[in-house]
């Protein structure tokens, strides 16, 4: 398992429950992969791809699964392919659809996807000219890589003239070289992640994620405060047209280019008022925090699934679901999304949570059998319950005992399912 968030752990707890799997070797992994049962941390970077490389061969590891972007973007598919290592996610050219929004943005229109109109510039003032031309809502997008932060959804000019003096004013580094600008869409968003080989797939049981900081949607956006699955804005109907609209033409345009994709294809939809998807982003992995909830409810052995996939058509192993819901909150460190403080010892872990609520660590390390926090998103509290109403009561319930110095969460995950299964 590559990678060390709240997705890695998730990942790693799933994959040692199947009953083929001796070990799950993390790296770098976090104080809860530490602790799982028959998994073990490896001190090693997600992107030290030679080393991971040399890893794999040196430990005899039979499968590989990459977590993050990071090596992704970095070869790491292609180098363990080219090594005759089994490796379940896609090679870098595929990866490019999440790596860059221009590319995307563009790939998107040149095959009529669905998504919101845009455009892409290098040099500040055309970008401001457009905007003013363009009015407000809109929203301003760094093009690279940043980790969930290079979005800013402008409720007025102003705002986002200020973000484009930002991201192109170097604010950003490589990532802000470029910006795209696109219409702001009305609607609900929902996480459709498939698992994909080529133009085989199977869907993942649908998510929803709350990316701003604050109860209400307020404040900025982050990489994901909590989570939960199902999501009932993915109705059959919406389900229907997503895989026709989006990742069936998705996954034929990218090997009729030449860049077939074997992996998680994650893709962000805006579902408008009419049931239409249009998509506002995809990445080339599972969603962190989606990937909690979703495991929590996957009845079915993991890594048959990503075998399958791997050999080539994942539809010989798909997977079944638990009826229930869950929901995960994550719980994050103090100054996150900004500048986060680490080191704050965590109290509380120890608790039995039994079969419905499990604790994912995301930015955790372990000194001396302390856990410490270590990064913004600390850990991803999850319930299991008959819908969402009890899976938030059982996520709530399991973190209220789980304390650090500045730990701050949303009190509302799941709002918007809630109030739907409050209202029948
Ligand atoms: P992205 O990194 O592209 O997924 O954008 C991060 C978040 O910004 C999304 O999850 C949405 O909540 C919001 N967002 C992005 N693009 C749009 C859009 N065109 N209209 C409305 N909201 C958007
Ligand atoms: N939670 C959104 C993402 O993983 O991109």
């Amino acid at each position: 398992m590559i990678g060390g968030g709240g997705r890695e752990h998730a990942l790693a707890w799933k994959l040692a429950a199947s009953p083929r799997v001796s070990e799950v070797l993390v790296a770098p992994g976090n104080a809860g992969t530490a602790t799982e049962p028959r998994c073990r941390n490896v001190a090693m970077a997600a992107e030290d791809v030679a080393g991971l490389l040399h890893l794999a061969q040196a430990e005899g590891v039979g499968f590989t699964v990459v977590g993050p972007e990071g090596p992704l973007a970095a070869g790491v598919v292609d180098a363990f392919t080219a090594a005759k290592l089994r490796v379940f996610g896609p090679t870098q050219a595929a990866a490019q659809i999440e790596a860059s929004k221009a590319f995307t943005k563009d790939f998107l229109a040149r095959h009529r996807i669905p998504t919101a109109q845009y455009r892409v510039f290098t040099e500040i003032e055309p970008a401001l000219a457009y905007v003013a031309q363009r009015g407000a809502p809109i929203v301003i997008k760094a093009d690279g890589l940043a980790a969930g932060k290079g979005v800013v959804v402008a409720e007025t000019v102003a705002e986002a003239q200020d973000a484009i003096r930002a991201m192109l004013g170097g604010g950003m580094g490589q990532a802000g070289a470029r910006v795209v600008i696109e219409d702001f869409l009305a609607g609900e968003e929902a996480s459709y992640i498939v698992v994909a080989s080529g133009t085989r797939y199977v869907p993942l049981a649908s998510a929803q994620d709350h990316k701003r900081v604050f109860d209400h949607d307020q404040g900025p956006n982050t990489g994901g405060m909590g989570a939960y699955s199902p999501a009932p804005v993915v109705t059959p109907e919406v389900d229907a047209r997503a895989r026709a609209e989006v990742i069936e033409p998705t996954l034929r345009a990218l090997a009729a280019e030449g860049r077939p994709f074997t992996g998680f294809l994650y893709a962000g939809l805006m579902i408008a008022p009419d049931g239409s998807p249009s998509v506002v982003e995809f990445n080339a992995r599972l969603g962190d925090p989606e990937t909690q909830p979703i495991l929590m409810r996957l009845d079915s052995d993991l890594l048959d699934l990503l075998e399958a996939a791997v050999a080539g058509d994942p539809t010989r192993a798909p997977p079944r679901w638990k009826p229930q819901a869950a929901l995960g909150v994550v719980m994050a460190a103090a100054g996150s999304p900004g500048a986060i403080r680490k080191n704050d010892p965590i109290s509380g872990l120890g608790a039995d949570l039994g079969n419905r609520a499990k604790v994912f660590h995301a930015g955790t390390s372990l000194r001396d059998g302390q856990v410490l926090t270590s990064g913004g998103r600390v850990l991803c509290v999850c319930g299991l319950g008959a819908d969402v109403g009890a899976a938030q009561a059982a996520a709530y319930a399991a973190l209220s005992g789980i304390r650090w110095e500045g730990a701050h969460y949303r009190t509302d995950i799941g709002y918007r399912a809630v109030s739907r299964e409050n209202a029948t």
